[in-house]
């Protein structure tokens, strides 16, 4: 699926008029390094950063939830836009890790704990692609004019959905928040996005129990309301889906790796950004890292990202970026950004 609005000759570059006017992001302050872990699994600090840059997480305390985590990244984004929460039109949280289970969203519960009082507000479930799903939807809202301002928040507690003895999932992923502020403006902004899905392989990336299909009960196996994750199968399909999303955003819009600033991917594990850049021939150095101080935090991971970017004064006006998400579902997807 692409969401961008094409022009005769397939580019969308002079069209879509959604920009990112502010981002901000939150992470719990109790830090858990990899030494910290190896004395609660079979696992060391050696294997976990050569396998997967990682080096330390943070972890929410046991009375923090999604929305306590998206209120904080999304105050930040908006006081850095300096816009009131009153003025906000809708509030799109991603997040596979939401405060209850299925109801009510948790984007109501931020949208009422920010005191957005205007706004409407729905949970986005595409897992680590949740965020780059709710950029290409805001920019739907704003460009069509259903909604000048939209509020998109990745927000995740991963702590509480991992188990903590499996070593093959419980070292890979951490907590955190992050968000965007999308509005009207011209030149520049989301350019175009790309959204996919490889439902076949849903089984690889799951939690089996706790839905509609296994609902939980007294006689559950706790471990199975936890995340389970086939590797090897997760690795092959994100290397892939990260050179997909940047080939079809660089040939839908007439662009080559060479013209693009900076590539903000999902940040699940170096190695996987690596093999794509060695795969694709990209130029590793474009792609941003910070893995090693977060691990991942699936939908909040790439405005996490953004967010530093914008603080250590790495993303400048006109530079062109692509996000690209993928995770569970198997969903993928990019944006094609125009920072503005
Ligand atoms: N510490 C020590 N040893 C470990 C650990 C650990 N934490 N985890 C696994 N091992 C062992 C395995 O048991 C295995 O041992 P064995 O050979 O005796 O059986 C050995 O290390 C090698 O295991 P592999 O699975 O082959 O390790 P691999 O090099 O493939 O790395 C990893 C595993 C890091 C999980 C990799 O496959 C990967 O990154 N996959 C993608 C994961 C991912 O990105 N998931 C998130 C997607 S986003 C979302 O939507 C949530």
């Amino acid at each position: 699926m692409a969401t961008g609005r094409e022009t005769a000759s397939g580019s969308a570059l002079q069209r879509a008029s959604a920009q990112i006017v502010a981002v901000g992001a939150y992470v719990p302050p109790r830090v858990m390094t990899n030494d910290e872990l190896a004395q609660i699994v079979d696992t060391s600090d050696e294997w976990i950063y050569s396998h997967t840059g990682i080096k330390a997480r943070h972890v929410a305390a046991d009375d923090v939830a999604a929305s306590d985590l998206a209120v904080e990244a999304a105050r930040r984004a908006l006081d850095e836009a300096r816009i009131n929460p009153a003025d906000v039109d809708l509030v799109l949280l991603a997040t596979s890790t939401p405060d209850y289970p299925g109801l009510p969203a948790t984007a109501s519960i931020v949208q009422d704990h920010l005191g957005a009082e205007r706004a409407g507000a729905m949970d986005l479930v595409a897992a680590c692609s949740g965020f780059v799903y709710g950029l290409a939807t805001a920019s739907a809202f704003v460009d069509s004019g259903q909604a000048a301002t939209v509020l998109v928040v990745g927000a995740e507690v991963y702590s509480t959905i991992i188990n903590w003895a499996d070593r093959n999932t419980c070292v890979l992923f951490g907590d955190g928040a992050g968000a965007a502020v999308v509005r009207r403006g011209t030149g520049g902004g989301i350019r175009d996005s790309v959204l996919h899905s490889v439902g076949s392989g849903a089984a690889s990336l799951c939690r089996p129990a706790g839905g509609s299909r296994e609902p939980c009960n007294v006689a559950t196996d706790p471990d199975r309301t936890k995340l389970q994750m086939d590797g090897r199968q997760v690795y092959g399909f994100a290397v892939q889906a990260i050179i997909d999303t940047v080939e079809e955003l660089l040939r839908r819009n007439g662009l080559s790796i060479a013209d693009l600033d900076h590539v903000v991917a999902h940040q699940a594990n170096v190695r996987i950004i690596d093999a794509a850049c060695r795969r694709a021939g990209y130029p590793v150095e474009k792609f941003f890292k910070n893995i090693r101080e977060y691990a991942n935090t699936s939908a909040a991971s790439i405005p996490i990202a953004l967010s530093e970017m914008q603080t250590r004064g790495l993303l400048r006006p006109g530079h062109l970026v692509v996000t690209v998400g993928f995770g569970s579902g198997l969903a993928y997807g990019g944006n094609l950004i125009e920072w503005t």
